[in-house]
């Protein structure tokens, strides 16, 4: 992805996305700052597949601004560390939710081997060129045996035309193969199938109103939202689309 368009669309908006909850209130949060296309159930499978309970250390890789993290520490009680290296959307996960970030590159955690018990990667894969040193380091700090629970945007053919800029969609048996090739076994996986209810949506939607009309005229805004119109046609046209998947990481 271009520097711009990157910063724009996972930095800016992040960052922006925190003022606006700031002004519509703290319930807004949670789905406003899960922008990996997760929905409440879509979470709910991945930390039902990853056996999430109180206290456990869950890696956020590529957490944006915190939300899907906020989610299972408010649900599950985990304890989770955000990896994050975009510096706006870090500041807006400490600022919406208090957490942990550490500001770094998923290729390069800075994290001890086999220091964490649990990791999550959420629409973030698709925006990597190097998916093997990712998974790569994050088996290397996970435990023998721990889950790893990914969403994955997938190519649903040989070709995604026109791919929104610097994404990279691997196809199902690529994403198979990636996933072997850095230690993981695969448990199970589905194709995301419901979508969240207007309870969430529209909280979703309201704080993306709000940022819309304080930033509208913004370059950054119109550059995210190019993207944004380019994953949604994408989407309907049906050559990409959503798998969760839980895999768990094999010894070394
Ligand atoms: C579509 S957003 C998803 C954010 C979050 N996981 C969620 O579901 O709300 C993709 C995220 O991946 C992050 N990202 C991109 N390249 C990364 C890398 N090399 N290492 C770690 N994170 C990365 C971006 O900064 C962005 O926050």
């Amino acid at each position: 992805m271009s520097a711009s368009a990157m910063s724009a669309e996972f930095d800016d908006v992040p960052g922006w996305t925190a003022e606006a909850v700031e002004q519509l209130g703290e319930r807004h949060a949670i789905p406003a700052a899960c922008r990996g296309s997760a929905s409440p159930a879509a979470l709910a499978w991945l930390a039902e597949a990853c056996e999430l309970a109180p206290g456990i250390r869950l890696l956020d890789v590529g957490a944006g601004a915190g939300g899907p993290a906020a989610w299972a520490a408010e649900r599950f009680g985990v304890a989770p560390i955000l990896l994050e290296p975009m510096p706006a959307a870090g500041r807006a996960a400490v600022r919406l939710f208090g957490l942990p970030v550490v500001a770094a590159d998923g290729r390069r955690i800075p994290l001890r081997t086999a220091s964490v018990d649990a990791a999550w990667c959420l629409g973030v894969l698709c925006t990597v060129r190097d998916k093997a040193a990712m998974l790569a380091e994050i088996h290397r700090v996970l435990t023998p045996g721990a889950s790893l629970g990914l969403l994955v945007v997938l190519a649903r053919g040989p070709q995604v035309l026109p791919a929104p800029d610097g994404n990279h969609f691997p196809t199902g048996g690529e994403l198979l193969g990636l996933l072997a090739g850095a230690g993981f076994e695969v448990v199970e996986q589905i194709d995301q199938q419901t979508g969240a209810p207007l309870s969430w949506t529209r909280r979703a939607e309201q704080v993306a109103a709000v940022v819309a009309s304080r930033h509208r005229t913004d370059p950054a805004f119109r550059l995210a939202a190019h993207q944004g119109e380019r994953f949604a046609r994408l989407f309907a046209s049906g050559q990409i689309a959503v798998r969760l998947v839980h895999a768990v990481s094999r010894p070394a």
